[in-house]
């Protein structure tokens, strides 16, 4: 759902996530002119990466990418549900009662399985038409997909199989964010390999694709004919080598406004544990965002948030719903917006520098923000 900043402030939100889809709509363009060979495909699972869906993937369409690629069937019906008409890729099989919905949505699934291309191929039949299917090839992660052994068995039963048109091949890069790392180019021959034999047993392979974003951004041997994007189209780095490796902007940005200010004496202890001691007396403010809020408990005593452009420490524990800060001699009214995530000023809380206080990934600070946390976009209906 999303929210103006007045209907927020009349639920009485004290805590919100501005998305700003004129930076995805920048970023999905940047990474089209990086491979201009390769169609560009969303990644907008994980409620797009955090970010939202519908209103993520339609600005990625707007931008010019050409498909959406989801993790689950629900996700891709939502989007269908939502209006969208594009190629919805759905990465990993279902369990086959799932075929029918498929067929039905006109959605692209990853095969890996006999079951599942047994169940697709009669829940097309049974409708009457054809489902273009993308063939997954493990090339080294050993998560889903066909193992090399297994290609060419796996395509006698395809082409046997009524109702099941091969219409791509694919694979995922399990290191693709430390570029030059030798396993990658083990994946990318192997992956030409693979493809090499499947054109050679007379299918004609419209797609064949390995880039994720790192390997959008730092190797265009692997652009093929699409280029799977997610955490670059939010403005975020697939690791800390890419970064600054092209033009990205950080879409999401966390804020709050203070709950209570209030002065607290020397040798008082906040939250929790009383893990933060206050050596002289000080201004703490309540901020109203904790780890139900995706604000992740590890977090406490390390994390900075910015007010009037300013860094604060959080002090003390994280709460599920609240948080502390010890702004000392400062002065601050409730209400006061403050930043958990995103830029105030000249100062940045960057994705990448939360990830990096509690041994994580950018990708999980943002995915993790739930819905409770409303969604406010930002450049709608600019283009
Ligand atoms: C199969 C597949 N392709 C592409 C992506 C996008 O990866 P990234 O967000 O690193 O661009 C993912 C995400 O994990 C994925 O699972």
């Amino acid at each position: 759902m999303s929210f103006t900043k007045d209907e927020i402030a009349a639920r009485g939100h004290p805590v919100w996530a501005e998305v700003d889809l004129g930076a995805i709509r920048h970023n999905i363009r940047s990474l089209a002119a990086l491979a201009p060979g390769a169609e560009v495909m969303g990644v907008v699972k994980g409620y797009a990466y955090g970010h939202g869906n519908p209103e993520s993937a339609r600005a990625m369409l707007q931008a010019g990418a050409t498909r959406l690629g989801v993790a689950r069937v629900a996700e891709a019906i939502h989007l269908r549900e939502s209006g969208i008409e594009a190629p919805i890729h759905v990465f990993t099989e279902p369990p086959p009662d799932a075929a029918r919905t498929m067929v039905a949505l006109d959605l692209t699934p990853a095969v890996y399985t006999e079951r599942f291309a047994r169940s697709l191929s009669a829940a097309a039949t049974e409708a009457g038409t054809a489902v273009g299917i993308h063939l997954k090839l493990d090339t080294g992660m050993n998560r889903v997909g066909l193992l090399s052994d297994d290609v060419a068995d796996a395509l006698r039963l395809l082409r046997d199989l009524p109702g099941i048109e091969i219409e791509g091949a694919w694979s995922h890069l399990a290191v693709a964010d430390v570029p030059d790392h030798p396993f990658t180019r083990k994946q990318l021959e192997l992956f030409e390999d693979l493809t090499g034999q499947i054109t050679a047993s007379g299918i004609d392979l419209r797609y064949r694709h390995l880039a994720n974003s790192a390997a959008a951004l730092s190797l265009p041997a692997a652009h093929f004919d699409i280029v799977r994007c997610g955490i670059a189209s939010y403005g975020l780095w697939p690791g800390p080598q890419l970064r600054g490796s092209a033009d990205l902007r950080p879409a999401l940005q966390l804020k709050a406004r203070a709950n209570l200010v209030k002065n607290v004496p020397a040798g008082a202890a906040l939250s929790y544990g009383l893990k933060y001691e206050l050596e002289r007396p000080g201004n703490v403010i309540t901020i109203p965002a904790g780890y139900a809020d995706g604000y992740p408990r590890p977090l406490s005593g390390k994390a900075d948030i910015i007010i009037d452009g300013e860094r604060h420490r959080v002090s003390g524990t994280v709460c599920m719903d609240q948080f502390m800060v010890d702004v000392g001699e400062k002065r601050f009214e409730p209400g006061a917006v403050v930043t958990l995530l995103g830029s105030d000023g000249g100062e940045e809380v960057s994705a990448e520098e939360l990830a990096e206080q509690i041994g994580t990934i950018n990708y999980e600070i943002t995915t993790r923000i739930p819905s409770r946390v409303p969604r406010i976009y930002l450049h709608e209906d600019d283009g």
